[in-house]
């Protein structure tokens, strides 16, 4: 007995939908428009000099273009540690992402605009930080830079030291530095959903802070309590404590995103060039649960549905991703306001739905297996977005016939060569009894169906 494939979830009607002909062509891919800047979301007209951490990452690479194509001054910071850690894993960006340096070097021969790139580790290397923000003067500095996969965070104890080391001392360095250098930057964090526990508040997740009544019964509005799931979780509930003290105390202005599950790849930026390509995650640890499915739909190997699929989950599109960084960055907090909290994500919607959206898609089945996972079987998830909405925000949702589902499938299909089936099933258990109950599991037993790969044949 090798994969333990319980329900099978849904079994949907062959479809065909790989040949390139029925790729709908109003496709992310296809899009020229959004190249100028009063195509912004909120068309603010203010140029602003921003620092973008972590800047060559997924969600980094493609808000970096997106900034400087709106006519921001950007500069990327990043010292590649994702590209090491797939290194270490094994694996790399279904993708053929560029250097760093080709990247810029393509965007400068495409758009004309130049972003500079500094490789700088944030949490190690103070110093250098403090010194780019003193020369850059930043109006915004957006927080990347951290360890992003909550798999890969609860992989052993050297990944979760790492995370913890990482993520909150570069939160910390970043708010002595800001205050070291003495320039007013507004910080823009990337947090997560995952930070208020799924399910956990008893109706709809507020964004930020919650009324509650205090023993007595005095009224009152707090931080909403944390409930990580995971390290990398437990990361981002230290570094909004972290936000609220370098708040109060130096009153320094802060924008909190607890940002849904991204899922897409390219946006209208990183299509003009190849060497724009954004990176594409498709393995055990770092592959989003959508665009997991959408790969292994197009590759025609089950979509893996953890315990029952009934996780209900926050979604975005990688394009909104970056749009709501520009809102956030137009729309700094004042000067001793409190630190500004947004939830940053389209709709919510259950795995196992996803996974019926994208099995109607490709024709391939859902088949759920053990959840390597430690949390709840099912949940409900009602979330507040309106603070971007009423900015302006009108978000890309899965429903959406638009094409976008067809747009990873093609650019999977296209690289689909450089996928190694061994590395999608899971990789990383939350604690001993769920390794025990995944120890079925048997990456090798997953095979490219051959009739699939002959549909996908260009
Ligand atoms: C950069 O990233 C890696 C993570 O892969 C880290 O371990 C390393 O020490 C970092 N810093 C420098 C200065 O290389
Ligand atoms: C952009 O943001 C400003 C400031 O919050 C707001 O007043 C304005 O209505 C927004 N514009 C659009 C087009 O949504």
């Amino acid at each position: 007995m090798k994969l333990f494939y319980t329900a099978i979830a849904v079994l949907l009607p062959v479809a065909t939908s790989f040949s390139p002909a029925s790729i709908s062509s109003r496709t992310v891919a296809t899009s020229t428009t959004a190249i100028h800047a009063e195509n912004g979301v909120n068309g603010s007209a203010e140029k602003k000099k921003v620092i973008i951490l972590g800047g060559d990452g997924f969600c980094g690479w493609p808000t970096s273009l997106y900034l400087s194509d709106q006519g921001h001054d950007v500069v990327i910071v990043d010292n590649l540690s994702r590209r090491k850690i797939d290194l270490d894993l094994g694996c790399d960006s279904l993708t053929p992402i560029s250097s760093p340096e080709t990247r810029v070097q393509a965007w400068k021969e495409v758009s004309g605009k130049e972003i500079k790139f500094h490789n700088i580790d944030v949490a190690k290397e103070y110093d250098l930080l403090v010194q780019l923000i003193k020369d850059e003067k930043p109006d915004s500095i957006v927080h990347f830079a951290e360890q992003r996969a909550a798999p890969y965070s609860q992989k052993n104890a050297k990944t979760k030291r790492y995370t913890v080391d990482n993520n909150v001392g570069g939160s910390n360095n970043l708010c002595c530095a800001i205050i070291d250098a003495d320039v007013d930057a507004h910080i823009v964090h990337l947090g997560t959903m995952g930070v208020y526990g799924y399910g956990t508040s008893g109706g709809e997740i507020p964004e930020g802070y919650i009324d509650v009544t205090l023993p007595g019964g005095r009224e009152a509005n707090i931080l909403h309590p944390a409930h990580p799931g995971s390290v990398y979780h437990a990361t981002k509930c230290m570094d909004a404590i972290l936000w609220q003290f370098y708040q109060k105390n130096d009153q320094l202005r802060i924008t909190d995103l607890h940002q849904g599950i991204v899922w897409g790849t390219n946006t209208p930026q990183t299509v003009l060039d190849e060497r724009l390509i954004n990176r594409f995650d498709y393995d055990g640890d770092y592959g989003t649960v959508l665009n997991r499915f959408l790969m292994q739909g197009a590759m025609g190997v089950p979509l893996t549905v953890y315990g029952t699929g009934g996780q209900t989950r926050g979604f975005i599109h990688v394009t909104d991703t970056a749009k709501c960084i520009e809102l956030a960055i137009n729309n700094p907090p004042a000067t001793g306001d409190r630190v500004e909290i947004f939830n940053q994500i389209a709709e919510t919607c259950r795995v196992r739905d996803v996974a019926e959206l994208v099995a109607k898609l490709t024709g391939v089945e859902a088949k759920c297996i053990p959840n390597p996972r430690q949390e709840a079987a099912e949940n409900e998830l009602d979330v507040s977005n309106r603070k971007f909405c009423s900015l302006g925000l009108d978000p890309v949702t899965l429903d959406a016939e638009d094409g976008l589902f067809s747009e990873v499938t093609a650019i999977v299909t296209k690289y689909k060569s450089r996928c190694d089936p061994k590395m999608i099933l899971p990789a990383s258990f939350w604690n001993k009894a769920r390794a025990e109950e995944c120890a079925d599991l048997d990456p090798s037993s997953i095979k490219l169906k051959d009739d699939v790969k002959d549909k996908v044949e260009p």
